[in-house]
């Protein structure tokens, strides 16, 4: 048997940390993130208690607990619940204040935000609410952390298509706050198509457009994300290896993916993260991005998923520095901004 010496478990412990390091303060971006999906448990139980919400958990380990999944849907059924809590602007300011201060620790520099209105209109929250407490953590982040941000406004797909131009339609008075639209909740047997109107009235208003697919549900799902709805980057993709065409034309007009490794295990889409398709895509030359999608529900941010994807697939800083630059060069930033961020990285890299 192979006893390995106090001298080679030193030296992994030591390479570990380096690697830690670099991947923390590597200048980042973040494309997929859902804000309802960084409420901690311990501002769960804080909101429940000022707002008068019951919680059907008795305390934080409780819900750490309850946050095992089978699938996207089991997952879903708690996050819903979860963001019951949310009621008032300060509610809102305090949940993306948190990820946004959290963040600058990790040398976090742009982010481009989800959030589900139709979770809240639904409980009688509206608009003003929710986009007055983003818009004031949003300026501090900016002025305080040098973090800039965009908001991405999700349609629930659960939900049918009059829903989701109803949402849009109602979102207009607030337009000049939102970068662009997105599609998420549970994808199988919810195709992008239904929603061709919603996703056609937000570019009409000069929005952009992403949106979930190739999670769960099958390749057809990405390429109708990219005919019927123009989404400009999609979010997760995996599935696109099932399909050779689709494939080739990823890699030809440099659609982003934007891939969330603890997301994929935590929901098994993947077994175990060593058979994550994120390296193979990479080397293929799809224009592969990493982030942390429901971080509070994943088990890990943003430097978590580098991490984790780095161990399991053995990425190089070279591969790092590709998937940082890929999320920079697929932001919505202008082309003056991402100069600004990709020199930023070169140095880094560099250095
Ligand atoms: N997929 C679909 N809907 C979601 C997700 C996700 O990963 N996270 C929050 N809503
Ligand atoms: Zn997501």
């Amino acid at each position: 048997m192979f006893v390995p010496s106090l001298w080679v478990v030193s030296a992994a412990i030591v390479e570990r940390g380096v690697m830690e390091g670099f991947i923390r303060g590597l200048p980042k971006v973040e494309l997929h993130l859902h804000i309802e999906g960084t409420l901690e448990p311990e501002m769960m139980f804080e909101m429940a208690g000022r707002n008068g919400v019951t919680l059907p958990f008795a305390d934080v380990d409780e819900v750490r607990a309850a946050y095992q999944f089978s699938d996207l849907q089991s997952f879903l059924d708690i996050y819903y619940q979860g963001a019951e809590v949310l009621q008032t602007e300060r509610d809102f300011h305090d949940l993306m204040w948190a990820y946004l201060s959290r963040m600058a620790g990790e040398n976090l520099r742009h982010a481009e935000i989800f959030f589900d209105p139709q979770t809240h209109l639904g409980r009688g929250i509206g608009f003003e609410t929710f986009m007055g407490g983003f818009a004031t953590a949003q300026q501090n982040a900016r002025e305080r952390l040098g973090i800039t941000t965009k908001l991405i406004m999700c349609f629930l797909r659960h939900l049918d298509g009059a829903e989701a131009v109803a949402t849009i339609r109602a979102a207009m008075p607030f337009k000049g706050a939102i970068a662009a639209v997105g599609l998420d909740s549970g994808e199988r047997g919810n195709p992008p198509e239904r929603f061709a109107d919603a996703f056609a009235m937000a570019r009409e208003a000069g929005l952009r457009a992403v949106a979930h697919a190739g999670e769960e549900g099958p390749p057809a799902y990405i390429t109708g994300a990219l005919d019927v709805l123009g989404a400009e980057r999609i979010d997760h993709g995996v599935a696109c290896e099932q399909d050779e065409a689709l494939l080739d034309r990823l890699v030809a007009s440099r659609i982003p993916l934007t891939m969330c490794p603890l997301s994929n295990v935590k929901l098994r889409v993947f077994d175990v993260m060593e058979d994550h398709n994120l390296k193979r895509l990479l080397d293929r030359g799809v224009a592969v991005t990493v982030n942390s999608d429901d971080p509070a529900y994943f088990g890990g941010y943003l430097t978590d998923n580098y991490l984790a994807i780095q161990r399991a697939l053995d990425l190089s800083r070279d591969d790092l520095v590709a998937l940082a630059r890929n999320g920079i060069e697929a932001t919505f930033l202008d082309d003056p901004s991402k100069a600004v961020l990709l020199a930023d990285l070169a140095a880094y890299a560099a250095g």
